[in-house]
C-alpha cells in the first residue's frame, strides 16, 4: 500500500522535548530519511531519534539524503529533483519519515524536498509534525519571553543583508537571529540605529536542550566583553526592552557526564 511521505520535527536536541506523535510516527514508518550536510558527517537529527529507532520491533531502513549548503541553485534543485524520485520511489511501500531538527516548517531542509515532491509527485500523500522549535527552546533556556502583549517579533537568518536587518529591527520589539548567530556582535551597531539601546536586552543561546548549551545574557552593552565562539547552533534574541535577567552565563551539563 502506498504510503505517505512525512516531515517529522524532533525538536532542538533533548529527546524529552520530541513529540508523542513523532515518536509514534518514527516507530511505525518503513523508512527513515536523514538529512546531511556532508556525506561523512554524522547527523544530528538521527543522534537524537536513535533511543526511539533502537526500541522499534522492526528496523527501519535508513536513507542518508546529502543537501551540502551551497548556494549553487541550479546543482541544488538537480538534487532535490534526484531525492524526491527517491522518496517517491520508497513511499510506493509505505511511510517515508523525513527527521528535521527544531521544526519542519522552519528554515529546514525539509522544505526543499517537500516542495518538490508536492509539484513533481502531487498523487503522494503528505504530512508534517511539528516539532518544539530551537526559537522557543532558547527563549525558554534564556528565560526571556519572546513576544507579549502588542510586542512584534522577527526571526530572520544572521547572514541577512544588513540594510534588511535594519530595516526589520525598526519595526520589531524583539529580534531572533538563527542560523550562525555568533555573528551577533557584527549586528549591534546595526540594532543601534533602530531603537535599540546599550541597556536592550540580549541573550546567546548555543546547542539549547543539549548537553553542551551555553546561555549568555545581559544588556547589549554587555556583548563586547563575551567570549563568544563559533557555532552554527546558535540562536541571539535580542528584545528593545530591558527585562530583569535571571542569570548571566551558564552551561546546562547532563546528568551522565
Ligand atoms: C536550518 S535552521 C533549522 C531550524 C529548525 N528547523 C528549528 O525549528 O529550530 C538551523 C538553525 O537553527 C538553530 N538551531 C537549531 N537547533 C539548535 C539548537 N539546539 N541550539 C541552538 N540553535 C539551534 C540555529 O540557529 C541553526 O543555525
Amino acid at each position: 500500500m502506498a504510503g505517505t511521505f512525512i516531515g517529522v520535527g524532533v525538536g532542538p536536541g533533548d529527546p524529552e522535548l520530541i513529540t508523542l506523535k513523532a515518536v509514534k510516527a518514527l516507530k511505525a514508518a518503513e523508512v527513515i530519511c536523514v538529512p546531511k550536510s556532508h556525506a561523512k558527517k554524522p547527523s544530528m537529527a538521527l543522534g537524537m531519534v536513535k533511543h526511539i529507532l533502537a526500541e522499534r520491533e522492526h528496523p527501519a531502513e535508513i536513507l542518508e539524503l546529502v543537501f551540502p549548503m551551497t548556494k549553487d541553485e541550479l546543482n541544488n534543485r538537480k538534487l532535490w529533483v534526484e531525492n524526491a524520485a527517491i522518496v517517491a520511489a520508497k513511499a510506493k511501500k509505505g511511510n517515508v519519515a523525513f527527521i528535521t531538527l527544531g521544526d519542519p516548517m522552519l528554515y529546514s531542509t525539509f522544505l526543499y524536498l517537500y516542495e518538490c515532491v508536492k509539484e513533481t509527485y502531487p498523487q503522494l500523500e503528505l504530512e508534517i509534525i511539528p516539532g518544539v522549535t530551537s526559537v522557543t527552546a532558547a527563549a525558554a533556556s534564556a528565560k526571556l519571553p519572546l513576544a507579549e502583549k502588542e510586542e512584534v517579533v522577527t526571526i530572520m537568518p544572521s547572514d541577512l543583508d544588513p540594510a534588511l536587518i535594519e530595516d526589520a529591527a525598526k519595526h520589531a520589539d524583539n529580534l531572533v537571529f538563527m542560523k550562525c548567530a555568533h555573528h551577533i556582535k557584527e549586528f549591534i551597531p546595526i540594532l543601534l540605529k533602530s531603537g535599540f539601546n546599550q541597556d536592550s536586552t540580549i541573550a546567546l543561546v548555543k546547542r539549547c536542550t543539549l548537553c553542551e548549551e551555553k546561555v549568555l545574557v545581559g544588556k547589549i552593552s554587555d556583548v563586547d566583553g563575551w567570549d563568544i565562539t563559533e557555532d552554527y547552533f546558535s540562536v541571539a534574541i535580542v528584545k528593545k526592552s530591558q527585562v530583569p535577567i535571571h542569570w548571566k552565563q551558564n552551561g546546562k551539563g547532563c546528568k551522565n557526564e
